[in-house]
């Protein structure tokens, strides 16, 4: 089984998710220079610039490929841009290394267990750029001549086909026959055919014949008869994860499962096979391993089993870079009753660099405000954009962003173009921030069903803001 393990093609990547305006929409990269300086306001990123920074040098490594099973903490009070950071991240790597986000509480939440759903997220973040070597017969079409036999059943024929330099003569069977006469190949097409598979295209017009035909459609190609031998070798390049070799190998439907999600648990004697077998690619140069990212978002959901399958999996041969967030301070570790900083047990804490994200300042709120009201398409007057920033001081800057479109709407409704301070004011007033609602809580004491506990307060849980 080992000796066959297919890898699909690399039409095998994630379906595009739909563009539409979220959260994170206008954070189009890390906003970097050459030398990796953070710019004041690039890319659709403000300030943060230690932790920009931090990030920038860290892709650096990856793409030189020199950095793996490494981990990466971003912790900082609430809304101060971790999220957004990773997704700079994501798009400063390019296509070619594999991204992939989760959220911590994603692994509970799966039909397979929390390991298995953490293995599957490490084998998608690792690429495999695998080299094949495919022989094909390209050259102008001279002549095809075709035979039937005198029932018609079977066809045989002849193609002859040539280069500037040579000309060669091929037997042709039924089937190559038909893969012609789909293509509607004739004398004086560039062709190639795939020789491992039988598969023809047609590459356009020679040139020489432009003149045979006055009717031509607009879409006619003419290029240059090939030189060289008829008969070329091509190297192919794809580039797909682990985990869609993993899928591919292990289901009797094959790559199906990975459109329908549906992959279940994956043996481990499948994926030490598939690894044995990558390296021996490697080992012979047909195939490279691109270590990528992996995020894990609000990573303090986690629990004590997973930390310490992470601690292992982080030192495993084929591990990528694991980036991690989250916004709590001392905080209980899931799954046991101790405390500890960012609800991260120490062992784990030891093996990651840890950036640290800040609030942000006047300065900067009132930048992210303009690109987030060029990214929805709507006009602040001053007033409004002085009493939003100074909103995001008693606020987050997440509340503040979420009242701009609310405002908008509202200032639509009276048919301004300009959102105008009363517009900020009432929207403000219909929602309610966390500090109003805890406030109202309290008022309504007795009134709302609560339960047992008290609410734990932004100050003990989440990390501090000043
Ligand atoms: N430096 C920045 N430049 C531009 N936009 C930013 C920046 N930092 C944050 N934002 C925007 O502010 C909002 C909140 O940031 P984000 O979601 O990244 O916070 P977070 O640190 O992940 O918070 P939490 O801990 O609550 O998850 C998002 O809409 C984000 O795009
Ligand atoms: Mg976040």
């Amino acid at each position: 089984m080992a000796a066959q393990i297919a890898t699909g093609a690399s039409e095998l990547r994630d379906i595009t998710k739909m563009e539409r305006i979220g959260a994170h929409s206008h954070i189009r990269g890390l906003g970097l220079d050459d030398r990796l300086e953070p710019r004041e306001n690039s890319e659709g990123m403000v300030g943060q610039a230690k932790a920009r920074k931090a990030a920038g040098m860290i892709l650096k490594m990856v793409q030189e490929g020199r950095i793996a099973g490494r981990a990466m903490l971003f912790a900082g009070p609430p809304s101060t841009g971790k999220t957004a950071i990773a997704l700079g991240m994501a798009q400063t790597l390019g296509p070619d290394v594999p991204f992939t986000m989760i959220a911590a509480s994603e692994v509970f939440s799966l039909s397979m267990s929390k390991t298995e759903a953490l293995t599957q997220a490490f084998r998608r973040s690792i690429g495999v750029r695998i080299k094949e070597e495919t022989e094909i017969i390209e050259g102008e079409v001279v002549e095809i001549q075709i035979d039937r036999s005198l029932t018609g059943a079977t066809k045989t024929g002849k193609l002859t086909i040539k280069t500037v330099d040579m000309e060669t003569v091929y037997d042709l069977g039924t089937k190559m026959i038909d893969a012609l006469s789909k293509e509607k190949v004739t004398a004086g097409d560039i062709i190639a055919i795939d020789k491992t598979s039988g598969k023809v295209s047609k590459l356009g017009r020679s040139f020489a014949r432009s003149r045979d035909y006055d009717a031509m459609g607009a879409d006619t190609r003419f290029l240059q008869c090939p030189e060289g031998e008829v008969q070329k070798r091509k190297e192919v390049v794809h580039t797909v994860s682990l985990h869609e070799i993993d899928v591919i190998n292990s289901r009797t439907q094959g790559f199906l499962a990975l459109f329908a999600g549906d992959t279940g648990e994956i043996k481990p004697e499948l994926r030490d096979q598939i690894n044995t077998k990558v390296s021996e690619w490697r080992e012979e140069g047909k195939a490279e391993i691109i270590p990528g990212v992996l995020f894990i978002d609000e990573v303090h959901m986690l629990d004590i089993e997973c930390f310490s399958f992470l601690n292992r999996a982080l030192e495993n041969e084929f591990a990528p870079l694991v980036i991690m967030a989250s916004n709590r301070g001392m905080a209980r570790i899931r799954g046991t009753t101790f405390k500890s900083p960012h609800g991260l047990p120490a062992d784990l804490l030891d093996r990651v660099l840890i950036v640290t994200t800040h609030p942000y300042s006047d300065h900067e709120v009132r930048q992210i405000m303009q690109i987030r009201c060029a990214e929805e398409d709507v006009t602040l007057s001053q007033k409004a954009i002085d009493v939003l920033a100074l909103m995001s001081k008693e606020t987050t800057l997440r509340y503040v962003l979420n009242l701009i479109s609310c405002a908008d709407t509202l200032a639509r409704k009276r048919k301004a173009e300009v959102v105008d301070i009363n517009d900020v004011q009432r929207a403000y007033s219909y929602f309610i921030d966390e500090k109003r609602s805890v406030q109202w809580l309290k008022e309504q004491q007795g009134v709302v069903y609560e339960e047992g506990e008290s609410y734990i307060s932004a100050k003990n849980d989440v990390m501090d803001q000043s």
